[in-house]
């Protein structure tokens, strides 16, 4: 049977990435396409469990390397419960965030200096071995005007509390993370109505994906 492909959507708080997951279900449904919707942190119930002790309480509750571990062990479940065999079967899996979130959030954001990004690739391919996603969409804009998007809506979570020197660290990562792999990565302007934004994100995947 021929092996669903993965897809990711990364991006900094509030450049829209739930609304454009919604988006993109009710395309992949239309277009009778087998697939699922999944998220990290979480997506398998081992992962759903660790997500709630990282994203509760206080942002100084862990350092770095203890966040980097806890992600990494939640990625660990969604992938051997979820992700790896939906995809054997023939699903295309679509996950809100993965790994370039804690290369972004852990290793360019924290900037607490006790991890390297080596060690973030490291740890990742103990975790995932040379599995990587097909595409990566990164919805990239603005942290200001992000962060306003986050402010309206109320609470904030322990991530979204981090300061706004954080933000730009984020966006800068995401950015790099693309020049290095532009074959994985697509750069996505998230300032603009979310109709073409998702357009964009569609023409990419017939591009990248489809006419293969
Ligand atoms: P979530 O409520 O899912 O936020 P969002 O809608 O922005 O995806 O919370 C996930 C938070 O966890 C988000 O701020 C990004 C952060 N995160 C990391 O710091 N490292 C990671 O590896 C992942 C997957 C997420």
């Amino acid at each position: 049977m021929k092996k669903g492909f993965f897809i990711t959507l990364e991006g900094g708080d509030g450049c829209g990435k739930s609304t454009q997951c919604k988006m993109l279900l009710d395309f992949l449904k239309q277009n009778n396409i087998n697939f699922i919707m999944t998220r990290e942190p979480g997506g398998s119930e081992a992962a759903e469990e660790i997500r709630n002790i990282i994203l509760s309480g206080n942002k100084e509750k862990w350092d770095s390397i203890s966040e980097t571990l806890l992600f990494s062990a939640a990625r660990r479940s969604h992938l051997v419960d979820k992700i790896w065999p939906a995809i054997e079967q023939g699903k295309w899996v679509i996950s809100d965030r993965f790994a370039d979130s804690t290369m972004a959030y852990q290793g360019y954001g924290r900037g607490d200096g006790l991890l390297t990004k080596n060690d973030i690739e490291t740890l990742y391919k103990l975790v995932a071995g040379d599995f990587k996603p097909d595409l990566t969409i990164i919805l990239d804009m603005e942290p200001k005007e992000a962060l306003q998007r986050v402010a309206q809506r109320g609470a904030k979570d322990r991530m979204e509390g981090m300061d706004l020197s954080f933000h730009y660290n984020l966006r800068n990562a995401f950015l790099d993370i693309a020049k290095k792999e532009p074959t994985r990565c697509a750069v996505i302007n998230a300032n603009q109505d979310p109709v073409n934004v998702h357009n964009d994100i569609i023409k990419v995947i017939q591009e990248r994906l489809l006419k293969c």
